[in-house]
């Protein structure tokens, strides 16, 4: 057995998973890989370099949002609260709300790149040298225990960026109704929801000029290669971001060019030619749908802060 497959046959860890997941997805008659394996430290690089490129709206405006609002985001919580951050990643925009909260400040990033959290926190607290950071390497998408000295105080949750986006609207209630426990009781949540918008500049957002996205969508075959024994050709397949109207989402595939096999893990999978592996969803919402799924988790909407252009939204949620 190659190193690969036994990895993917023996441990029932995190570890395994991106082996079965590839597997799987794969062998699938529509195939699909999930998006969460796109952050490798190549995949988070690429991400970042999506963030700064002018055609991916979303970082940007929600920043502008947050310099905008974050004063009343934040007043009023009290002072022994704890901000808990769900994918924390590099905690940039954490940053504009802890200037706010001008107390005892606290803060539990949870993410699942120790090397993120461990630069994080070094920025942080040179920044912030009184903060109380007690970062957590975990899956947000699973329920996370605090840390005992911050389950018994009150806590504001924040989760920027529209990654709820990536899950359908019925796995981003349970995902809601998750952090609704972490937080309990009365948590808040801060989170960060992309808006419908013209087609055109959703696209553009997902199919940059540079060919930064498709650098990033490759790089989950180039990972499989990397890490799973794969034999995918990269100049066989091309990065396509398309919208469904009905669905309400920008995905993300990737299309083999022309007839062909790949081999992962000693495993083979065949491709017609067009035949396409679907590697993201990114749901869109009206504020109003958004609160349709916010309620359906058991959370109570609050106020909504918008950008000028309404291509982004954050809400509150109590
Ligand atoms: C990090 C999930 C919010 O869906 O907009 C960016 C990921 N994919 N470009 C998004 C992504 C392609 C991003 N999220």
């Amino acid at each position: 057995m190659s190193q690969a497959a036994e990895r993917a046959a023996s441990c029932a860890g995190p570890c395994d998973d991106f082996a079965a997941s590839v597997l799987e997805g794969l062998s699938k008659p529509a195939k699909s890989l999930p998006c969460r394996f796109f952050y490798d430290s190549i995949g988070s690089a690429l991400f970042e370099e999506i963030t700064r490129l002018p055609e991916y709206y979303p970082t940007g405006t929600e920043i502008a949002i947050l310099e905008a609002h974050a004063r009343q985001m934040v007043e009023g919580e009290r002072g022994d609260a704890v901000l808990v951050e769900f994918g924390s990643g590099s905690s940039i925009k954490t940053e504009i709300l802890l200037r706010h909260m001008t107390r005892l400040r606290a803060y539990a990033p949870i993410d699942i790149s120790e090397s993120a959290l461990s630069e994080a926190k070094r920025r942080l607290m040179s920044r912030f040298s009184d903060l109380d950071m007690q970062p957590i390497v975990g899956d947000f998408t699973h329920p996370v225990a605090l840390p005992p000295e911050f389950q018994q105080r009150p806590k504001l949750g924040f989760f920027p960026g529209s990654t709820i986006g990536n899950f359908t609207p019925t796995e981003a209630a349970l995902m809601l109704r998750r952090m609704r426990m972490t937080l309990s009781p009365r948590g808040r949540l801060l989170i960060g929801v992309d808006l419908k918008k013209d087609v055109g500049r959703l696209l553009r957002a997902y199919d940059d000029s540079k060919g930064v996205t498709a650098a990033f969508n490759l790089n989950l075959l180039a990972r499989i290669n990397r890490e799973l024994d794969g034999t995918f050709d990269l100049e066989a397949f091309r990065h396509e971001a398309t919208y469904d109207p009905l669905e309400g989402r920008v995905e993300m595939h990737l299309v083999s060019i022309k007839e062909q096999t790949a081999e992962v893990a000693n495993a083979q999978f065949h491709f017609r030619a067009g035949e396409a592996i679907h590697t993201e969803n990114a749901y869109k919402y009206t504020v109003e749908e958004f609160q349709g799924v916010a309620r359906s988790a058991g959370w109570t909407p609050q106020r909504v802060w918008l950008d000028g252009s309404l291509w982004f939204s954050v809400h509150e949620l109590i």
